[in-house]
């Protein structure tokens, strides 16, 4: 078994008897669990896998949707400790509670379903053929009323009080010819900044820098120049709305 020396006890604990496996689970286990929580009625292909979590196509009656389910277990890395089982259904929980607040606020996200445990339903964006690509892998035919599209869009995520912290055309579909933001996994509310409120601000907008000169590198294949600064003003003035003075 890789990792044992950083397991803690109690999770030996539990390997031993069987209560968590290593293996990954299989796509009729995770099947069963969507299944069995009741967030479908028929799970089909995986849609994407990442780090920590999968996603899943899927139907509820006759309509389509994703569920995304973090995976129960993750091995350690050396320094990183021993694994927290809990941890997946509060990093799930994080992320739906983002994604309900970024949809009520009016951004572009996919709407929220439901969440159970470590599993989140959202809608599917897509058509009944095939799933809305990445912007990675897009062919934009107007990818200058996109790029207009993208920067208004992250304004519009400021302004549901969000900073989305990982901006990338991977986490941005392709759907209906507009930009649509997914995986807020790591975002960050600016709204409730909690003390001090620098900070957050502060570490928001690194994130947001961060994410901008990404996206600014993905307009050249198209001679288009994404401006970070313009799509930090933006957004700037957006959450400096929320600003405790
Ligand atoms: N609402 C959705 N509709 C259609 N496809 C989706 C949806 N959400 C995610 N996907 C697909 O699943 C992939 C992984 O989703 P994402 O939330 O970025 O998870 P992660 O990067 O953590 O694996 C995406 O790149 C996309 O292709
Ligand atoms: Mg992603």
């Amino acid at each position: 078994m890789p990792n044992e020396a950083y397991l803690d006890k109690s999770v030996h604990w539990k390997v031993r008897t069987g209560q968590i496996g290593f293996a990954e689970p299989t796509h009729g286990e995770v099947a069963d669990a969507i299944l069995d929580v009741g967030l479908a009625t028929e799970v089909g292909q995986r849609l994407g896998s990442g780090k920590e979590a999968d996603v899943y196509l899927c139907r509820d009656g006759t309509k389509l949707l994703v569920v995304k389910v973090y995976r129960q277990y993750r091995t350690a890395h050396r320094g990183e400790g021993s694994i927290r089982l809990e941890s997946m259904g509060r990093r799930a929980s994080r992320e739906y509670e983002l994604l309900c607040y970024a949809h009520q606020g009016g951004a572009r996200v996919p709407e929220p379903g439901r969440r159970v445990e470590n599993m989140f339903s959202m809608q599917y964006l897509g058509t009944p053929e095939s799933p809305a690509p990445m912007l990675q892998h897009a062919v934009l035919p107007q990818p200058e009323r996109f790029l207009e599209a993208t920067a208004a869009g992250i304004e519009g995520l400021a302004e549901a009080g969000i900073v989305h912290s990982d901006l990338s055309p991977f986490n941005i579909l392709v759907h209906r010819d507009l930009p649509w933001f997914i995986d807020l996994a790591a975002g960050l509310r600016v709204d409730r900044l909690g003390q001090p409120p620098w900070v957050r601000l502060h570490e928001a907008l690194r994130a947001l820098e961060h994410g901008a000169a990404t996206l600014q590198r993905y307009f050249r294949r198209y001679d288009l120049a994404f401006e970070p600064a313009d799509v930090i003003v933006r957004a700037r003035a957006q959450f400096d709305r929320y600003r405790l003075e």
